[in-house]
């Protein structure tokens, strides 16, 4: 039998006051505001990367003449590129994207190189009666098959050469991309 001096340590339960009840109320709040609020966060962020994950298709190979407009003599030819382009935010259908050197070197073979200059961004022009391509703007020069051709040519590589492709016997597909200017490696940009 307890004394009349000994003390009992366990503490009776104390029931939800008024405090505790408002504790559980704000906590549900929060919790309900947080969940309500990353719906859509997670919207926002999938529209704003939308158009980083549209450029990915950017670099699909476009549909650039028929076989049949080439000449067997391996003549190169300039066609421009024409594809969907997307700028920043906005997607332009069909629109001038850059053009192309192609050139037949088979019967069923096509090279092709983008126009533009590896050493500082110019247009280069294929010269029938050099049987080679110039740049107008520091005179570097390239061989048909894309090679430097002048050892003094200031660009630091030759012409660069595009992924090719014949589809449904007589469409050339060009996978076209543009290239950093000014190096000796083939970086896309
Ligand atoms: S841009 Fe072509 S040689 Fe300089």
């Amino acid at each position: 039998m307890p004394g009349a001096g000994c003390i009992s340590m366990e503490q009776p339960e104390i029931p939800p006051g008024p405090k505790r009840r408002d504790f559980i109320k704000k906590s549900c709040a929060v919790l309900i505001g947080a969940v309500t609020g990353i719906v859509p966060a997670i919207s926002g962020l999938l529209v704003f990367l939308d158009p980083l994950r549209r450029k990915a298709q950017d670099n699909d190979a476009v549909l650039i003449a028929s076989l049949s407009s080439l000449p067997v003599d391996g003549v190169p030819r300039k066609f421009t590129v024409v594809a969907d382009h997307t700028d920043a935010w906005n997607r332009m259908p069909r629109v001038p994207i850059g053009a192309v050197y192609l050139r037949r070197i088979g019967e069923r073979q096509i090279q092709a190189f983008n126009v533009i200059c590896p050493h500082a961004g110019c247009f280069v022009d294929y010269d029938l009666s050099k049987k080679s391509y110039h740049c107008p703007c520091h005179l570097s020069s390239f061989r048909v098959d894309g090679k430097i051709a002048d050892p003094k040519s200031p660009s630091p590589r030759g012409l660069d050469e595009l992924e090719v492709e014949i589809r449904s016997n007589n469409e050339i597909w060009v996978k076209f991309q543009n290239f950093r200017a000014g190096g000796k490696e083939k970086i896309p940009v």
